[in-house]
């Protein structure tokens, strides 16, 4: 497996980034070929991380997803990593994530990752998606903030 930036002209692999945010218009939003970066095997994408600087102290993982069926087989530290390692060759502080406040999400990977909760944004999905957003059964509300020290 190699992680590699997504190419000018290349298709984007919306499937993936839907698996992580259900609203093709927010991804739109924050998608950016120079900070994208995909997982591929075999000539086929099985993973995809998206950050977003937000001053020049912080930058955000504003997707990450990894193919379902090649989840839970270490990818996703893989991609945390090499976001991790981008961001501290351009100079940033901080990594910043956000994921819902729900059972069963990735927060516990995340705070083993080495992010800290430092905040959370109130009714985030309410507010910036026209649909309810429904992952694992429950409604996502709130998004919470976590944040890494990488320098
Ligand atoms: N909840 C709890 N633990 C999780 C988890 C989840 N949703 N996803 C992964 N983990 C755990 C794994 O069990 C593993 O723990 P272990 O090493 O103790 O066994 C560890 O985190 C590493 O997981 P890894 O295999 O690297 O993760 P992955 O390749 O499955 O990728 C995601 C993790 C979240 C990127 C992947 O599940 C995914 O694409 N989910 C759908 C999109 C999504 O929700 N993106 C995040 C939006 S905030």
């Amino acid at each position: 497996m190699q992680i590699r930036q997504l190419v000018k002209n290349e298709d984007i692999p919306y499937d993936l980034l839907l698996l992580a945010d259900p609203s093709r218009t927010v991804v739109d939003n924050y998608l950016n070929r120079d900070y994208t970066y995909v997982a591929e095997q075999n000539n086929e994408i099985i993973g995809i991380v998206v950050l977003f600087p937000l001053d020049n102290k912080s930058i955000e993982i504003k997707n990450i997803a990894v193919r379902e069926d090649f989840q839970k087989k270490g990818i996703g530290v893989v991609l945390l990593n090499h976001a991790e390692m981008v961001a501290q060759k351009l100079g940033y502080k901080f990594l910043i994530i956000g994921t819902a406040d729900i059972s069963g999400s990735p927060i516990v990977l995340y705070e083993k990752f080495g992010f800290c909760r430092y905040g959370v944004k109130k009714n985030f999905f309410v507010e910036n998606y026209d649909e309810p957003i429904v992952d694992n059964g429950f409604q996502c509300i709130d998004m919470v903030m976590l944040k890494k020290e990488i320098s």
